[in-house]
């Protein structure tokens, strides 16, 4: 039995390993060293990355796990429209839409690359994609987004007006107090002048 079981398993795991070689080499196209994946898994991998706050021009590092079996990343970001975003900073190759990052040591378990956001201010999220390469498997896509933090305006417009300008109310009253104080302090002695003024010519007119 146990026989028969070797003859029958060995020519199917030869069949196996052969087909995912054929395979993989089919999934995987590259031009120049520009990958084009025709399928890959969608699986998260933990990719992190130093930031998920977006901003405009920053400088994030994002990191995937790898292993023995991954020998290269690409990785590109996506803004709102699907356009390519940013700048992967040091990549191996730098393809119109991609970097790619080769894994130089086999004994690496994190790949860390540098994405700087671009420019424009109209961006207000972005999609990191890190495509996991391995040797004799489907590549792997991980995402990640990156969004914009609700900036202190769009906060205020979301509480009721009369609450989002207390501030101000509160501190209208108090300046206009101070500066009735100090006319007050300020005409004191004018009206008192005034008064002696007063008090001096009648005195004078009844004496
Ligand atoms: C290597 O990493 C890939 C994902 O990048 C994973 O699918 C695979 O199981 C890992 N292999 C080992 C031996 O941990
Ligand atoms: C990377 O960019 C190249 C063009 O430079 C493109 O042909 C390829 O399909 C892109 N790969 C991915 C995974 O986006
Ligand atoms: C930002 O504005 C530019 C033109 O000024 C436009 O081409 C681009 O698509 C805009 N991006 C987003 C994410 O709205």
């Amino acid at each position: 039995m146990a026989v028969f079981h070797d003859m029958l398993l060995q020519p199917l795991g030869m069949f196996l390993c052969l087909s995912l070689q054929l395979s993989s080499a089919t999934f995987i196209r590259y031009s120049s060293t520009c990958f084009t994946f025709d399928e890959y898994y969608t699986v998260t991998l933990d990719i992190k990355a130093s930031s998920h706050i977006y901003e405009s021009n920053a400088v994030y590092s994002v990191f995937v796990p790898v292993n023995d079996s991954v020998y290269a990343v690409v990785m590109k970001t996506l803004d709102e429209n699907s356009d390519s975003a940013g700048l992967w900073q040091r990549a191996d190759k730098n393809c119109y839409s991609n970097s790619t990052y080769y894994v130089k040591d086999q004994y690496m378990t994190v790949l860390e690359a540098q994405w700087q956001a671009p420019e424009p201010e109209n961006i207000t999220e972005v999609e990191i994609q890190a495509f996991t390469v391995q040797i004799r498997a489907l590549p792997i896509l991980s995402t990640l987004k990156l969004r914009e933090k609700l900036s202190t305006l769009a906060l205020a417009a979301k509480i009721p007006q009369s609450s989002a300008f207390k501030p101000f109310f509160m501190i209208t009253p108090k300046s206009i107090r101070l500066e009735g104080l100090a006319n007050q302090v300020f005409s004191s002695p004018i009206t008192d002048a005034i008064y002696i003024l007063l008090a001096f010519l009648t005195s004078t007119l009844l004496f």
